[in-house]
């Protein structure tokens, strides 16, 4: 997606080898116009896969989340990472081993708001390491949920995640794969490394 590997390259700052920091539009202060055409993104690469419900976790997937619900007319719904004091019961749960701050949270969503009557798209903001995306898949399959696929918006393809989600038969669409950020430099992979 053009139009967000331009903010990337305009607005990222690349912290080291590993991390790109993107707080002007995504993981702090948020972009609204550019939500809006990731929504639209996701919407246009998922509009036939018969999506019911979208889940992410928070926060920064709730921004994206919720722009490609909009577009689509489905709900989203955000993993929480720490206990509602209304959400208490009823919840499937899962552990999310972050290796980037090496702490595992347990992720939780009501059982009201994911069901075996849904066909689940995923939405994240960064795809790393994969393990966020695997606590919410383990929650659509306890939901007993079909999946039509992963929508990412920043996956980092010198890491494992992309790889790994992708070797499991899902269908991943990431809107930027960065290659490298090596040397200061953002670089990007060809867009169809995410088809
Ligand atoms: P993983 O889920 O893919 O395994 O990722 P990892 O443990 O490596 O990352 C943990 C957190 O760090 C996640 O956010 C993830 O989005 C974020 N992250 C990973 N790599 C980068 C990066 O290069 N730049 C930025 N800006 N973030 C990165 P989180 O803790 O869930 O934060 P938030 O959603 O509350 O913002």
């Amino acid at each position: 997606m053009q139009l967000l590997k331009d903010k990337i390259v305009q607005d990222g700052k690349v912290l080291s080898d590993q991390v790109l920091k993107v707080d002007t539009f995504l993981n702090h202060q948020i972009d609204p116009v550019l939500m809006q055409a990731i929504g639209e993104e996701f919407a246009t690469r998922f509009k036939d896969a018969g999506i019911t419900q979208i889940v992410t976790i928070e926060s920064s997937g709730i921004a994206p989340a919720m722009m490609a619900g909009l577009v689509l007319g489905v709900p989203v719904v955000f993993a929480r990472k720490r206990k509602s004091l209304t959400l208490i019961d009823h919840l499937y749960t899962a552990s999310v081993h972050s290796f980037t701050k090496n702490e595992t949270n347990e992720i939780s969503v009501s059982k009201d708001f994911v069901t075996s009557e849904d066909t689940v798209l995923l939405i994240d903001d960064f795809l790393a390491n994969g393990q966020a995306v695997l606590g919410l898949l383990d929650i659509v399959e306890q939901a007993g949920a079909k999946l039509a696929g992963v929508g990412i918006v920043i996956e980092k393809g010198f890491q494992t995640g992309g790889t790994m989600i992708r070797e499991k038969g899902i269908r991943v669409e990431s809107l930027a794969i960065v290659s490298s950020l090596e040397n200061g430099q953002v670089t990007f992979a060809e867009e169809d490394l995410s088809k």
